[in-house]
This record gives C-alpha cells, structure tokens and sequence, in this order.
C-alpha cells in the first residue's frame, strides 16, 4: 500500500507537566523511541513529541541529537519577552537553541494556577513564532463555562485573542482540552470535540485565511488513553492528542501513538 505524507500530519504530544527529572526524561525518551521502533511505527504518519520541565530539554536534546531519535520535544511554557529582567523566565530564543520545535502555551494549568490572561497568551504565542517555535495554543472550557455557554463558545474565544497578533501562514498547532476533562478521568464525547474543533478551525480561517486553517493541526486533549484515542482521530477536524497523565506510561504512551495499528485505520 502506497500512503502519501498526510495533509495533515497527526500529532501525539506528551504533556510530561511537573513529572521526570533529567535523569529520569533520557531513561523515558530511550525507551519510548526502543518501544516505538520495535513496533515498527512510522513517524512520517504519525508525530510523536514529549513536552518535558525546562530542566530536562537538554537532557533529551542530547539524546534526540546524539542517537538521532525521530522523536520530536518542546516546552511547557515561554516567556512573552526575549531577553532582559524578568527573573524566573525563559526566552522562546533559549528553547530554539536547545532545538524545541514546539512548546506549550496557555495550558489551563498555567491560566488557572498562574492568572495567565488571553492577552499574555497572545503575547507568549507572539514570541514563539517570531523566534520559530510552533506554539501549541490551548483553549477549552470549564465545568461553568460549559454549563452556561455550551462547549464552543469560551474555546472560541481564547482562540480569537490568541491568534490576533499573527499572520496568515503562521505555523501553529491548536489544542483543545476541556478543563473538566484534564486529569479527571472523563474524556469529552468524540463528537463534542470534533464540534468544538470545527468551531476552532473556523476561528483560524477567519483569522488567517483557510490555507492556513486547513494546514493547522488541532488536537484534543483530556484524559486521553490508548482506549479511548481511536474515536478521536477517527474526527474530520482532530488532527492528534495532547497527552497528560497517560503520557508518563511508556507502553500507554506509544499505544496511544500507534493508534492506526490498533484500531486498524
Ligand atoms: P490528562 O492531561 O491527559 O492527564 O487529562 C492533559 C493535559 O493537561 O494536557
């Protein structure tokens, strides 16, 4: 059987959050890229990346350089600026040097925990693209939010302020985790997210034009586990996973990756 490259190149992203020190990412990324190779998984159809603490990127740069690994890495967060007196941050210009091609912004940890606005999350994504990272923007509403607007509209509109400042042509990923759904175990029906991604790649398409949008991957993320990841990527407008708690688990992990061998898609 002949497979093209996919217009769309699906994307499995591990989310590691406050979990695996440096010792213990280079042990984790081995064995993944061991346990991914042996399944003979093709990452020319399927991305695979792992999001570790800043501590570890370079841990794993090393490692990914040094042995070649086709597994790709990113950070959980970047500052909105590129240099100067903000103690505690860290420049998107540091992550490029490490060799990040993604990193995480405006994930619901960091909004909550850390009052990150839309607006910061706009000047963050700002900051990663103009140093050529792919910002993997998170949206998603909460229990309240769901209750009182329905699903689209809250991941709507933090969608909007995020891509303000960009132009058509940025290379960006999109994530849509519902709140209720990190962490607790309830994973958002399939159907539902693949409405709220629609919903989404119509926010790009009016903010960047539908090249653009039909370039864009969107993921779904929330309690994602290699049970549940078919139904998702069976979705017209979910183009991958991003993976918190079941990212940690080595075999998990790479079942979830290895999604079309398993579900024979
Ligand atoms: P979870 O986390 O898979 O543990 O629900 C997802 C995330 O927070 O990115």
């Amino acid at each position: 059987m002949t497979t093209g490259t996919p217009a769309r190149v699906p994307l499995i992203a591990g989310n590691w959050k406050m979990n695996l020190d440096h010792l213990q990412s280079i042990a984790f990324v081995q064995k993944l890229a061991w346990n991914l190779k042996d399944a003979r998984h093709d990452f020319s159809q399927v991305e695979v990346a792992v999001f570790p603490p800043f501590t570890d990127l370079r841990s794993v740069q090393t490692l990914v350089s040094a042995d070649r690994l086709p597994i790709k890495f990113g950070a959980q967060d970047v500052s909105a600026h590129a240099s100067g007196a903000y103690t505690g941050e860290i420049s998107a210009s540091f992550l490029t040097a490490l060799e990040c091609t993604y990193v995480i912004i405006g994930h619901s940890e960091r909004r909550t925990l850390h009052n990150e606005t839309d607006q910061q999350v706009s000047a963050k994504v700002v900051a990663a693209t103009g140093a050529g990272l792919v910002p993997v923007i998170c949206v998603g509403e909460t229990a309240e939010d769901l209750e009182e607007h329905g699903p689209s509209a809250v991941p709507v509109s933090q969608l909007k302020v995020a891509l303000a400042e960009l132009k058509p042509g940025a290379d960006i990923v999109v994530a849509y985790e519902p709140v209720w759904a990190i962490g607790s175990g309830q994973a958002a029906t399939p159907e539902q997210a693949e409405q709220v991604a629609s919903a989404l790649r119509s926010v790009i398409s009016d903010a960047l034009g539908a090249e653009t949008a039909a370039a864009t991957r969107i993921l779904y993320g929330g309690s994602v586990k290699a049970a549940n990841i078919a139904g998702f990527m069976r979705q017209a407008n979910i183009d991958g996973a991003l993976v918190g708690g079941a990212s940690l688990d080595i075999a998990e992990f790479s079942s979830i990756a290895r999604y079309r061998s398993h579900v024979g898609t």
